[in-house]
């Protein structure tokens, strides 16, 4: 199948384009031959010839997006309708990557894909701009939402394994909670869903539940930095731009029904942290 990727220079696009390269014919968008702000970035795409699109391109700097809510906007929820519009042109289906931060985090139990969506930040209503206007504008698409990927370059991995290079104590909110997501797990599940005619919304993150503190700590055990001292600190003493929801881990119901299943998100990072190391 031909597939364009937007956003094939990011984190879970690099993923994709290494699990779907051998088996489709591939057309990678970057940010500089594809400019979701533009309404031309319709004709880009179009211009592909595409038989799918995948798109994972976004404004994802939460932070960013609360300090110009605007440009969230333009590019999250209206360079998303660009990319569904092209999509009607092509008479393609659209895999639209989304987040665990539509949900505005007050549950008390993992979210399903069913659940009211009720986001609390600039980042998380652009995302749900792109999520409606995709359910507006095509019936074939694929909604698939993460949360806290990791696999690329720039991660929370990422930045606990910078500090601990940097620092002898290191501390990490402990009531914030989410599912981590393995970058190359959520593009091999994407690589099962589109063989399949089950359009829909799906919640693609590793099993488990954790908080940012768990994780951290999880990532100095793993890369034998337990000489680094982490400590419990509270999300409402970490002042940053943007509002956080607390609780978002989220359940995969609907790709478990496929017999779709992503491994826990121990093992995930093992293998991210094993990979990284071997590189080094
Ligand atoms: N990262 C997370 O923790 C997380 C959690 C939940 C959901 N998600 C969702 O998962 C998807 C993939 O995330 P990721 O971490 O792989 O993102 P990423 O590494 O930040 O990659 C996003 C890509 O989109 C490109 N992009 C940004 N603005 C653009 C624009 N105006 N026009 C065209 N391209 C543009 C970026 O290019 P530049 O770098 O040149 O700007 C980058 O290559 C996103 O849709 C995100 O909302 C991510």
């Amino acid at each position: 199948m031909r597939i364009a990727i937007t956003g094939a220079a990011g984190q879970l696009g690099q993923a994709l384009y290494r699990m779907l390269a051998a088996g489709h014919e591939l057309v990678p968008l970057g940010h500089d031959n594809l400019e979701l702000e533009q309404p031309g970035c319709v004709q880009t795409l179009v211009a592909t010839g595409a038989q799918l699109v995948i798109h994972p391109a976004a404004y994802t700097n939460v932070d960013g997006c609360a300090r110009d809510p605007d440009r969230a906007y333009r590019v999250n929820g209206l360079g998303t309708r660009y990319v569904a519009l092209a999509c009607q042109l092509l008479d393609a289906p659209l895999v639209y990557v989304s987040t665990n931060e539509v949900f505005d985090g007050a549950a008390d139990s993992p979210y399903l894909e069913y659940d009211r969506a009720a986001p609390i930040n600039p980042y998380g209503r652009s995302k749900w701009a792109g999520e409606q206007a995709v359910r507006e504008l095509l019936h074939r698409f694929y909604i698939v939402r993460v949360a806290w990927l990791f696999g690329g370059a720039r991660n929370f991995v990422r930045t606990v394994l910078r500090l601990a290079g940097e620092r002898t104590q290191i501390a990490m909110v402990a009531d914030e909670i989410g599912s981590p997501t393995y970058a190359p797990d959520a593009a091999a599940a994407i690589a099962r869903l589109i063989e399949t005619p089950y359009y829909g919304t799906y919640h693609l993150v590793n099993e488990g539940v954790c908080s940012r503190y768990d994780l951290a700590s999880a990532t100095l055990r793993l890369a034998g930095r337990t000489d680094v001292a982490l400590q419990r600190m509270a999300l409402a003493d970490y002042q940053r731009a943007s509002a956080v929801p607390p609780y978002t881990p989220l359940r995969n119901l609907a790709a478990a029904d496929l017999g779709i299943r992503l491994r826990p998100w121990e093992e995930a990072l093992a293998e991210y942290l094993r990979e990284i190391s071997s590189v080094h």
